[in-house]
């Protein structure tokens, strides 16, 4: 199951991107009921279905409109928890407080949720970011790093690491300041 409160990002996100009645049409194509209220708890295979709709409507691959929904979900999240995020001042900072801070906030607000497991180290080459979670959105993960960046006018580059699966995935994340 995956909260509302996702769905409702979701739904943002893509509005925000396509205008309402390509959301209409998306929610009509997917077979969903299109209808989230914030607490409550919907089929994870509902997002999948919106995602896939999407994907298929506009022409672009499953994972391409994932990264796509997660780039423009990031912004529509920290607006829900403006309290905590307020006191980050880096894409970077902001990522690393992913578990520890903003996803513990989510399971005080949200006591019956289960978010992903994050872990992070310094590489040579970057940040090394693991991601782990049964619900297997590698892809929207990558949209959401990139919608950290974008959040504070950030370029990130990233790549997947060899070996990689779409429920235990490694990421090297370079933060490449944007000159002001
Ligand atoms: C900044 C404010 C954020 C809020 C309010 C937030 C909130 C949430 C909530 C409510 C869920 C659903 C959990 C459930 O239904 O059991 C969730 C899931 C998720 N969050 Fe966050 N989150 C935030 C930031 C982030 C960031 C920065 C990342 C990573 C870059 C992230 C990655 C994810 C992923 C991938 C999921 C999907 C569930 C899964 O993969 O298992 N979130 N988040």
């Amino acid at each position: 199951m995956l909260k509302g409160v996702i769905f409702n990002a979701v739904e943002e996100a893509l509005i925000g991107v396509y205008g309402e009645d390509t959301w209409d049409i998306i929610v009509e194509n997917s077979g969903v009921s299109g209808a989230y209220t914030a607490l409550g708890d919907y089929e994870e295979a509902d997002a999948g279905a919106l995602v896939a709709a999407a994907a298929a409507l506009l022409g672009e691959s499953v994972d391409d409109t994932w990264r796509l929904v997660g780039r423009h979900l990031l912004p529509q999240l920290t607006k829900r928890l403006t309290n905590i995020t307020a006191q980050f001042s880096s894409a970077e900072e902001l990522l690393r407080a992913v578990n520890d801070i903003i996803h513990s906030e989510v399971e005080l607000l949200y006591p019956d949720s289960v978010p992903p497991m994050f872990e992070f180290s310094e590489t040579d080459n970057g940040l090394l970011v693991r991601y782990v979670s049964a619900r297997g959105l590698s892809a929207l993960v990558e949209g959401l790093i990139m919608g950290c960046g974008d959040l504070y006018s950030e370029e990130i580059e990233m790549e997947q690491v060899d070996g990689s699966s779409p429920t235990d995935a490694q990421f090297i994340v370079k933060f490449l300041s944007v000159p002001s």
